[in-house]
């Protein structure tokens, strides 16, 4: 496949059928896009977006986070589930503030020593809010280049893993970065499904092999047993 094919489409895509009107699209700062991506780690858009737009009016910057109780952080956290993230969440608040004079790193090793931030939401939070050019690998985007390539390997295999990340990274554009990161988690989670992909919608579909297979719910390969 030729990289910058995969990346054009995907953001002609963008274009005409992206999201841009999400709370976190409006005025996305590094704090903004943080507390967005943490929120949407195991949990859909429609339901992170009251949730966001709560926790953001009470805690609209990191100082603000940073001198809360982890209790009344929690509350705000009734209902989206894995509370774990939200500790984690003001615990990295309260590093930044003690640390970095209350500022987030920008660099992705910085991020990735916080906790609750791995490599694919540090990437993540770098494009989106500043446009800087890293890959992400959450489960959608997974799908989708395990698709592309029809890789018949489970991939929570280290070797699955490795090869997917690279490959993550050599499809990234030069620029738009922000777009691009969007585009292809918009892309896993409304057009490349678990089931019933809607192929015929897919910017990408010329170069995929499990499209071109047809068969694109055999991957990616579920675990061995
Ligand atoms: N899942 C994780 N991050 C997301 C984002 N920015 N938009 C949509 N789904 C997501």
């Amino acid at each position: 496949m030729n990289e910058d094919d995969f990346s054009q489409h995907l953001l002609a895509w963008f274009d005409s059928y992206g999201r841009k009107d999400l709370p976190w699209q409006q005025n996305p700062t590094l704090y903004r896009i943080w507390i967005s991506e943490i929120m949407l780690q195991q949990t859909q858009v429609a339901t992170v977006i009251p949730y966001y737009q709560r926790f953001i009016k009470r805690f609209p910057d990191l100082p603000a986070l940073a001198c809360a109780s982890v209790d009344e952080v929690l509350g705000l956290w009734t209902g989206l589930g894995y509370y774990a993230r939200a500790r984690r969440l003001h615990q990295a608040a309260r590093i930044v503030w003690e640390t970095h004079e209350g500022k987030l790193p920008t660099t992705l090793e910085a991020l990735m020593e916080l906790p609750g931030i791995g490599r694919s939401t540090g990437g993540a939070m770098l494009a989106l809010a500043l446009d800087q050019r890293h890959p992400i690998l959450d489960g959608n985007v997974k799908r989708v280049l395990i698709r592309q390539e029809a890789i018949e390997h489970w991939p929570g295999q280290p070797k699955v893993e490795k090869q997917l990340w690279q490959r993550a990274t050599t499809l990234l554009p030069q620029t738009r970065l922000a777009d691009y990161t969007q585009a292809i988690m918009d892309l896993g989670a409304t057009v490349c499904t678990r089931y019933r992909p809607r192929c015929p919608s897919c910017p990408v579909k010329e170069t995929c092999q499990a499209h071109l297979q047809a068969n694109p719910e055999a991957y990616p390969q579920p675990r061995p047993r």
